[in-house]
């Protein structure tokens, strides 16, 4: 039995990342659960940013963002850069997070997170109140702690989170590997 709804954003579970910006001397720090990867080749991924937030602004002007993805242990520093504004505070110094020059963008990346997506803005898309923000992947950063055999990603060092409606829950177990249900499907010619 299910209840109908409003329409609303309700979706889980979000993912949870730190977007850097920077422009003209202005550096910050924005969290946001909007995100998510949007195209293959070329690789981009995208950002919904309301109009209000200081990172709207600079990714205008600047036409670039760093996605920095959390471990679940940096969970009370990324609540805090989604809490307070860059234009009331330096969320660097309040959230205990280190500038990392990146490779290809002005913007800093969060060296605390092990991964970092370096991106140029290639299209936005004003939606109401958010700006959908597409970023062509110009680098990526990833720990190596986190890097297992062939390409492989160690999720227990990585320790991802999620955002469950309002609530931050950590992965538990390794449920199976993407593509693991394909064998027993029947492919009819
Ligand atoms: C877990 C979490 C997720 C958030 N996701 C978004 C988001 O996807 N887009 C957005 O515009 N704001 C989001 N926010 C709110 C902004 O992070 C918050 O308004 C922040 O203070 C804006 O910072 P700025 O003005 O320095 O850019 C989120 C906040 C939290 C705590």
């Amino acid at each position: 039995m299910k209840t109908r709804r409003n329409p609303s954003t309700l979706f889980l579970p979000k993912p949870v990342a730190l977007i850097s910006s920077a422009h003209a001397g202005r550096v910050n720090v924005m969290t946001a659960a909007w995100v998510n990867v949007v195209c293959m080749e070329p690789p981009q991924v995208a950002v919904a940013v309301r109009e209000s937030r200081l990172t709207h602004e600079i990714i205008q002007a600047s036409g670039e963002f760093v996605v920095n993805v959390p471990s679940h242990d940096l969970w009370r520093a990324v609540d805090m850069c989604g809490m307070v504004s860059g234009r009331d505070q330096d969320k660097f110094a309040l959230a205990g997070l280190t500038r990392e020059r990146a490779a290809e963008v002005a913007a800093p990346m969060v060296a605390e997170c092990p991964l970092n997506i370096e991106c140029r803005v290639s299209a936005s898309l004003p939606l109401g109140s958010h700006t959908l923000f597409v970023g062509m992947v110009l680098a990526v950063h990833l720990e190596e702690d986190c890097m297992g055999e062939k390409g492989s990603i160690k999720v227990e060092s990585f320790r991802p989170y999620v955002l469950n409606h309002r609530e931050y829950w950590s992965m538990g177990r390794r449920l199976g590997s993407f593509g693991e249900t394909a064998a027993e499907l029947e492919v009819i010619p």
